[in-house]
């Protein structure tokens, strides 16, 4: 990214995106501009001004950004994300949606050939640089995360009756490949600990629901070469995500600003 104020692009007006709006146009000292709003449901940004709102997410190149950030939903980057990174760096929030590896190759490819970067927001995965810098060492990486019954769509994942829930209980115990497309909207974090660690096939995912639990819990742990890094992140829950989740992201857009191109952990 070359620009001097970064001009972003904010697919996705939840909890997460009004939250980078509101920062990003109240701090001018981020030093970043919105060069676009887009929303599914146009009632939902009717308080931002009509100029900075896309209609058609088909129009996003006339806006210019620089770097153009996802907080909606895995579909934009399986619609839209190739296209993304032909002229923009691309931040999907959603990240269950490399564990599509089809999809995975053509992100890559498009941002190779382009010269444009992926950016891989640590969200809430502290210490994410950490599994990048161990990758070659780790013999296995886990994260097992505890969420309220209530915080997790079961959309894609009709087997399970959450009305039945009535204590802890294991929803999935296996690959990160495989537990994404369950959950998608709720296991980003496995995404990105693969994404960052030793990938999809090898990262080992377990998922419990709780219904007395308010806050989401992530225990993320590697092994190898005699090093073993434990990490602990507890989080109350808004919807399908974490009150710190929102200075994270803040934070992941800021470091993106930063040159660079492939794609990076941030
Ligand atoms: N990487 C991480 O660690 C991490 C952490 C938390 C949330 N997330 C993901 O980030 C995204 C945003 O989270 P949030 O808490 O702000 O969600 P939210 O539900 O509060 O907001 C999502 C917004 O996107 C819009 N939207 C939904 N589906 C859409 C679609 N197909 N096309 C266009 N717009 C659509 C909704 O209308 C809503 O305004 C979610 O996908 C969530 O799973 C990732």
């Amino acid at each position: 990214m070359t620009a001097e104020r970064a001009r972003i692009g904010i697919i996705g007006f939840g909890y997460i995106g009004s939250y980078v709006y509101e920062q990003v146009t109240t701090r001018p000292e981020l030093g970043m501009d919105v060069a676009f709003v887009y929303n599914r449901t146009p009632g939902r940004i009717s308080a931002v001004p009509e100029e900075v709102i896309l209609e058609d997410l088909g129009d996003f190149a006339s806006r210019q950004a620089d770097l153009i950030v996802e907080l909606a939903h895995p579909d934009i980057s399986r619609k839209y994300g190739v296209e993304f990174l032909r002229t923009a760096d691309y931040m999907p929030m959603s990240l269950t949606v490399f564990a599509d590896a089809e999809l995975d190759a053509q992100l890559r490819g498009a941002a190779e050939s382009s010269g444009t970067c992926i950016y891989i927001p640590h969200g809430a995965i502290v210490g994410l640089e950490a599994l990048e810098e161990g990758r070659q060492m780790w013999e296995e990486v886990s994260i097992v995360m505890k969420k309220p019954t209530r915080s997790l769509d079961f959309a894609n994942s009709p087997q399970f009756d959450p009305q039945a829930i009535d204590s802890e209980t294991v929803l999935f115990e296996g690959s990160t490949r495989d537990i994404c497309p369950l959950f998608p909207r709720n296991v980003n974090s496995h995404a990105a600990v693969a994404l960052g660690g030793i990938g999809f096939d090898d990262t080992r995912s377990v998922l419990v629901a709780d219904p007395s639990l308010e806050t989401s819990i992530i225990e993320v742990e590697a092994r190898g070469g005699g090093v073993e890094i434990k990490v602990r992140r507890e989080n109350p829950m808004v919807g399908v995500s974490g009150v710190f989740t929102l200075v994270a992201c803040l934070a992941s857009i800021g470091r993106a600003c930063a040159p660079g191109s492939g794609l990076r952990i941030c």
